[in-house]
């Protein structure tokens, strides 16, 4: 993949000694037994394609991820075992299930699958709830609500669900299914809890669960991390109400939060005309660059420690860990 920092981003790597590679959009994984090595890579995904690389994305998704899963771990148990470089997460290796949680504590977005989408374009009864007349964009809701998806294939689209359907299709038991939403909604009130205390607002994100061989419903993947969340600055939310009530009825477009968090990209690719029609023309340097200062901003805000960024190059450094730990001596 091409890059205009070759020495510092991270386009993820081969490793032969730890038998077949599977990559996700982000992440290359490698399975030993019952254990998953997760490499978390630079790649950014939108739009479903992978745009270009983000110095320290890796690294700050991987141990943001870790930080949330220790700091959860009293909700529910998770598939986190150890963190044996900046980039790597051993984890459990579980049965994912066929669908992923998102929450949702705002009516915004972009994307088809999301709230004020449907909303503007008029619905009312959106993934099984009632909305009320009369909401505006970026708005909080009464209380957060669940939207879940079915996970895709490599290469599809995630397709909107109802609980009800998850039960009918019996992608879920019902009873697990239930355990599931509530956990769900607890993760979340924590999450917006502990990042209100670095003054960001978690305005939604999504969740993916998963059962180990003996049962265990375990969370899994990643946990409000900037690839999987939205998080704006509560001070520039505070300033988008503000200026929207003194706006009201002048047909101003509404102002848009400030957003440590992927959207800053997406958003970005809007201005420039693209919204997801054909391929995507590649990710900018200049955009990378303000992408991963947002990217490590957002891990100072939550975690309130400075980001310190790993040994250069990555992929050698990853590399050279790995091989100590599972390569054949
Ligand atoms: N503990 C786990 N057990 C099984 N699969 C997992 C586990 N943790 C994460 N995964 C899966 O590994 C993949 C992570 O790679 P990623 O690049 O994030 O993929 P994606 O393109 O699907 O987002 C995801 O498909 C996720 O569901
Ligand atoms: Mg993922």
């Amino acid at each position: 993949m091409d890059t205009c920092f070759p020495s510092q981003t991270f386009p993820g790597l081969d490793l032969d000694f730890l038998g077949p590679k599977r990559s996700g959009k982000v992440r290359d994984i490698y399975e030993r037994d019952d254990q998953l090595i997760l490499i978390t890579t630079d790649r950014l995904s939108a739009f479903d394609h992978i745009l270009g690389l983000v110095p320290f994305k890796g690294q700050v998704l991987n141990q943001l991820a870790q930080f949330w899963f220790e700091e959860t771990s009293d909700i529910v148990a998770n598939h986190f075992l150890e963190s044996p470089d900046p980039n790597v997460t051993i984890g459990r290796k579980c049965r994912p299930l066929p669908v992923e949680l998102v929450v949702r504590g705002y009516i915004s977005g972009v994307t088809k699958t999301s709230l004020w989408y449907r909303y503007s374009q008029g619905e009312r009864f959106i993934y099984g709830m009632e909305f009320p007349d009369g909401m505006s964009k970026n708005e909080q809701l009464p209380q957060p609500v669940i939207t879940p998806t079915t996970k895709a294939e490599k290469g599809g689209h995630d397709e909107l669900i109802t609980s009800r359907e998850i039960v009918e299709k019996g992608l879920v038991e019902a009873g697990l299914w239930e355990r599931i939403c509530e956990t769900a909604l607890a993760l979340f009130v924590r999450g917006q809890e502990k990042a209100a205390r670095g003054g960001l607002l978690l305005v939604d994100t999504k969740y993916e669960f998963g059962l180990a061989e003996d049962g265990d419903l375990l969370l899994i993947d990643e946990i409000h991390t900037p690839d999987s969340s939205r998080f704006w600055t509560e001070s520039s939310y505070r300033e988008v109400l503000d200026c929207s009530a003194q706006e009201e009825g002048k047909g101003l477009r509404p102002v848009e939060p400030e957003n440590y968090d992927k959207e800053f990209v997406r958003l970005a690719y809007a201005e420039q005309g693209y919204i997801g029609d054909g391929p995507p023309p590649p990710l900018a340097v200049d955009l990378a660059a303000q992408a991963s200062l947002r990217y490590t901003g957002c891990y100072e805000f939550l975690t309130g420690r400075p980001f310190v960024a790993g040994e250069m190059p990555v992929a050698d450094r990853v590399a050279s860990c790995l091989r100590t730990r599972f390569g054949r001596q």
